[in-house]
């Protein structure tokens, strides 16, 4: 999704803003571009394509470069495609203003109509230029910037993050938001605002999280914050940010992704932290003690998207099962617009990475036009999510950076086996001990997978290899190894771009079996679960009809298991249910990536993908 970056300072500003739009690439972005203002003059330079072809323009443009003051941009299309036109920052058409734009401004054309009828024309195809010329318009009949943009941001409907320089005030950035984040940096004559805080975190870890119609204009040595609606300035509180800006860097891995699945046994170790009583004796989430419709719930609806709806759909049994809560799973984009019958005693979780995500965002107002109860399960904090969700559980996986989510999926997951384990306490769901022994086994899991894992990645080579050479595949599994599959789909897609579909396996027979063929590879996920018996004869339904299969199972020791209907078979390091899910899942997101490396493809941003979807 689209990145910004703007600089107030004292330093030459084009350097601090490339490298603040290269920390902000793994948003994903098609094009990008900078904008900075000098000798009474707003010079914008830009260009389709990755960040390099920026920066070699940048660098052979005879522009001395001398601005203090400027702002950069990686788009990610919406409107028109992703051309060196339709490309942020754009210039007004009298070239008084530079802006640039995250999100969409739903009443654009209207605006546009308007505009045109008073003589303007526009050269891109966006609702971003066509905002740019009405704050222009503004301005001639308002006494400064601040007041022309005010009444422009009061006529955009839709979801946006704004960044504005004038000619008139090279030092001066105006910046606004609603429904998209946006963040200001405040450093030692020098100010930032930003799309996210690692564009800026080598700089100042002093942060002001803009709340939504704050309006804020820096310079180098101040920044004023006005409310949007009578631009009556609003105090702000300025947070230290903890963050480790290492743990942003590759820290010796190929690929963020394979950092990323490295470090989920991290991931668990930080999710369990300070959750699990000393004495084993049950789970503290402390964030539910706020209401008592968090301890005790009369339903639990979750909706995400994506790979975070596969760890909603994931959990859903376990917090039937052991939380004795009736739980359904909805993806976000369609909860939203159907709407929904909610109980009051139903708890909504809305579940994302991002805490960005635009139509899980809209879930939750939905939730809270309900009168429901909202908790947030969500990895960044201070993100619109978090702050907006009634109660918020981070989920604590650190920054993600490959586009394609695989800890923050693993941290999900601990998380709602916590909830899962916290209802049943309080519902007497676990016999005399059990919740101890499970706690202990869960405790026990993170230097188990990390002594799994480098095993892992060498096995997931061949069999990566094999699996790329296919052009359909099928993931197969039941109960909650049915969203697993689901997950091993999803990421087999995105990063290889190899076909790839996920079945409950009891499914197959009632239409999708017609497909197998000698070139059409099943990933069986069987592991000896509940479900393993049942999932077995599915998958010897699939070997009947000389399907090449993948089984993913334990070793057994009973000779009677046989896997030779299976061309490959993946052992799952020995562990019980559902805990198997914690091994299998980073052997899935392994194949994945070895698959796609194999090929070639863009690991950390494959094609089409970006990393924060704050549209619709
Ligand atoms: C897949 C992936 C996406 C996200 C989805 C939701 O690898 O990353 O499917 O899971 O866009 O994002 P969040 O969790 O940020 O709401």
């Amino acid at each position: 999704m689209c990145g910004i970056i703007a600089y107030s300072g004292h330093q030459a500003a084009t350097p601090i803003i490339l490298d603040g739009l290269r920390r902000l690439a793994y948003r994903g972005y098609d094009s990008a571009g900078i904008a900075f203002t000098q000798r009474g003059e707003i010079h914008v330079i830009k260009t389709p394509g990755k960040l390099e072809a920026l920066v070699d323009k940048v660098a052979a443009s005879d522009n001395p470069m001398l601005a203090t003051c400027g702002m950069g941009h990686t788009r990610w299309a919406t409107h028109g495609v992703p051309n060196q036109v339709n490309a942020h920052p754009h210039l007004s058409s009298g070239g008084e203003f530079a802006l640039v734009h995250n999100g969409i401004i739903e009443n654009y054309r209207e605006i546009k109509a308007e505009l045109t009828a008073k003589g303007y024309t526009f050269l891109s195809e966006t609702d971003t230029e066509v905002l740019l010329d009405l704050i222009a318009e503004y301005r001639k009949s308002s006494p400064d910037t601040l007041t022309a943009f005010q009444r422009a941001v009061l006529r955009a409907d839709g979801a946006y993050a704004l960044v504005l320089t004038s000619r008139d005030e090279p030092e001066a950035v105006y910046a606004t938001r609603k429904n998209a984040p946006l963040v200001a940096g405040v450093g030692v004559g020098e100010n930032f605002v930003s799309s996210d805080i690692t564009a800026f975190l080598s700089h100042t870890r002093k942060v002001i999280f803009l709340d939504e119609g704050d309006i804020i204009r820096i310079t180098p040595d101040t920044y004023q914050v006005f409310r949007v609606e009578d631009l009556a300035p609003a105090t702000k509180a300025v947070q230290h940010i903890e963050w480790d800006i290492q743990s942003a860097r590759k820290g010796g891995y190929k690929h963020f992704m394979l950092k990323e699945i490295f470090e989920q046994p991290l991931v668990l170790r930080s999710a369990l932290a300070g959750r699990i009583a000393p004495d084993w004796s049950g789970v503290l989430l402390p964030e539910m003690n706020e209401r008592e419709i968090l301890r005790r719930p009369g339903r639990v609806r979750i909706v995400a998207c994506g790979t975070s709806y596969n760890a909603g759909l994931w959990a859903s049994s376990l917090i039937e099962t052991w939380g004795g809560v009736p739980c359904s799973v909805e993806i976000a984009s369609e909860f939203r617009y159907r709407k929904p019958l909610l109980e009051r005693d139903e708890l909504v979780i809305l579940i994302s990475q991002s805490g960005e995500t635009a139509d899980t965002l809209a879930a939750l107002k939905v939730a809270r036009e309900c009168d429901c109860s909202s908790l947030g399960l969500c990895n960044v904090v201070g993100s619109s999510l978090a702050r907006e969700a009634d109660t918020i559980i981070y989920t604590q996986a650190g920054p993600e950076i490959s586009v394609a989510s695989t800890k923050a999926l693993c941290s999900q997951m601990a998380l709602l086996t916590l909830l899962a384990m916290y209802w049943g306490e309080r519902r007497g769901r676990f016999a005399a001990g059990e919740l101890k022994t499970l706690l202990a086994e869960f405790a026990a899991l993170p230097d188990y997978l990390e002594k799994q894992l480098p095993q892992m990645l060498e096995e997931a080579k061949g069999f990566a290899v094999r699996t790329a050479s296919f052009h359909n595949v099928f993931f197969l599994g039941r109960g909650r190894n049915c969203a697993l599959a689901m997950e091993g789909a999803l990421k087999l897609k995105e990063l290889s771009y190899i076909h790839a579909e996920a079945y409950a396996a009891g499914e197959m027979k009632h239409g999708p079996i017609a497909l197998i063929n000698p070139d059409f590879l099943t990933i069986a996920l069987i592991p000896h679960d509940g479900h393993y018996a049942k999932a077995y004869s599915n998958i010897q339904e699939v070997a009947a009809r000389s399907g090449p299969i993948m089984a993913i199972t334990e070793k057994s020791d009973d000779p009677s298991v046989t896997l030779d209907w299976a061309e490959m078979y993946w052992h799952i390091p020995a562990a019980n249910d559902p805990f198997t899910s914690f091994l299998l899942l980073p052997m899935l997101q392994l194949l994945s990536y070895e698959a796609a490396t194999y090929l070639g493809k863009d690991v950390d941003q494959p094609r089409n993908l970006a990393k924060s979807v704050t549209v619709e």
